[in-house]
């Protein structure tokens, strides 16, 4: 008797302990087994609590007296499916009439308390289904990916959301992207996570990085073009509008379209090109951005215009050459000068790290979400990493990247090195690598001027 209890604290300790130093394997132990029990168990009593059962209909009613049943209760939303995942529950309900999904997301504090799940989150599936996703977890304290994503092209598995689904940078549905955040709030380990998932993909990357190339030059084996100065990258983003034109003639030959159509008929991008003449496509990726936004003297000014109708060309004009934006900066308004506020307007995927006040926030999402602003300043500061996603649909969530330290990713771009394409207007600003493999920094900058 004494040896049984014995062993049954000790496995309610270690269970305890399980679950307070690693929540995640103490879901797939036993957390998922006991939240499937509780949830079928109290379902019926829990949607009542929560105000989400309707009265029974009149001919169940009607049948119970002229049988002379018991009277039936109310009706709960019925339960199409109950699936267990990696780090919640998702179920799937059909609502009784009279209910709709917005009575189910209004109730999904409720429903978090009385399942005791860390978080519930719903949408609607299709007209009276509603999906609920609940975590057993807080999945953002210690992001693991899943070993297996869906991967596509141009799509990147960046980040995991608050409801334990992946979150995906998709260039061919949302091709520019801007990324805000205070310092140290987590802005370039999110952008190494997408250069590490960029890496085995077949894609050029290009580099801007102005904090003397901290961030992007130990990558350098896998950029076929970097710059870390203002006036590198004022010649690198003429090199590419360059490249954009060209492009377009390869489109447009291919098209055999005569001259005299008007271009936006011919509405058609590089994945239309066949395989064989399709160019690579080139993902530009700019730490920093006001670097580039701010100057002292006229010369600098001249160089910064240069620069900003640059970048507003290529936002405008490269999604169908196969040219992404992906900027980072603190701040990104109107007080950096004229043609911010429009090279903004193209970026359509928007991600704020924390952030220090209310304008930063509404850089991001003033124009597209205003309930997002206020989730990005309530951000804590000691969640680094932690942000805010959102599109120019207006819906948004908390995602945070995985920790990937600068080794990891340089050891990621080492490995596919050999993938690196060489464009040929690029290949001025292609970083020069000194001798062996596993000597990752490369040395310094190459300039045009000096090469
Ligand atoms: N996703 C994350 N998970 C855990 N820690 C993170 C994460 N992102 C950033 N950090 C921590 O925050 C520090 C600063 O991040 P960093 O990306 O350099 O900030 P920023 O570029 O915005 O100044 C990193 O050194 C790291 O320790
Ligand atoms: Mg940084």
């Amino acid at each position: 008797m004494t040896a049984l209890t014995v062993a049954l604290v000790l496995v309610a300790a270690a269970v305890g302990v399980l679950r307070w130093r690693r929540p995640a394997w103490y879901w797939l132990t036993f957390g998922v087994t006991l939240a499937v029990v509780r949830v079928l168990v109290r379902y019926g009593s829990v949607m009542d609590a929560c105000g989400l059962t309707v009265p029974p209909a009149r001919w169940r009613l009607a049948l119970a007296r002229a049988t002379n049943r018991p009277i039936p209760g109310p009706r709960a939303p019925r339960i199409l499916r109950l699936r267990p995942t990696r780090t919640g529950l998702v179920l799937r309900l059909k609502l009784r009439p009279g209910q709709d999904a917005f009575d189910v997301a209004a109730a999904s504090d409720r429903l978090r308390h009385s399942f005791s799940m860390y978080g519930v989150t719903s949408r609607e599936l299709r007209s009276g289904v509603v999906e609920v996703r609940m975590t057993g977890y807080d999945v953002l304290k210690r992001v693991q990916m899943p070993a297996k994503t869906d991967t596509r092209p141009m799509r990147v598995p960046v980040a995991l959301r608050q409801d334990g689904s992946v979150h995906y940078r998709d260039y061919r549905a949302i091709p520019h992207a801007l990324t805000l955040g205070a310092t140290e709030s987590g802005k370039s380990v999110y952008q190494r996570n997408l250069v590490a998932g960029l890496a085995p993909m077949d894609v050029a990357l290009v580099g801007i990085d102005c904090k003397q190339g901290v961030e992007l030059f130990p990558l350098a084996r896998r950029f076929s073009a970097l710059a870390d100065d203002p006036d590198t990258a004022a010649d690198v983003l003429d090199a590419l509008v360059a490249r954009m034109g060209r492009i377009y003639q390869v489109v447009r030959a291919q098209q055999r379209i005569a001259a005299d159509v008007p271009d936006a008929e011919i509405a058609a991008d590089i994945w239309d090109l066949p395989t064989d003449l399709r160019p690579t496509p080139v993902v530009v990726l700019v730490d920093e951005v006001a670097e580039l936004a701010l100057y002292a003297n006229k010369e600098e000014e001249k160089r910064r215009d240069r620069v900003i109708t640059a970048l507003v060309r290529l936002a405008q004009l490269g999604r169908a050459a196969g040219i992404y934006l992906e900027i980072c900066g603190q701040r990104f308004g109107s007080e950096l000068g004229k043609g911010i506020t429009m090279l903004r307007a193209q970026l359509t995927g928007r991600t704020a790290h924390r952030v220090n006040d209310e304008t930063s926030a509404n850089m991001a999402f003033g124009d597209i979400a205003p309930d997002a602003v206020l989730a990005a300043i309530q951000i804590p500061a000691e969640m680094r990493g932690l942000a805010i996603a959102g599109d120019s649909s207006g819906g948004w969530h908390r995602i945070r990247a995985p920790h990937t330290s600068l080794r990891q990713a340089v050891n990621i771009c080492n490995r596919h090195a050999d993938r690196t394409p060489d464009l040929p207007e690029l290949a001025p600003f292609r970083p020069a690598l000194s001798g062996s493999a596993d000597a990752p920094v490369p040395a310094a900058k190459p300039s045009p001027a000096t090469a």
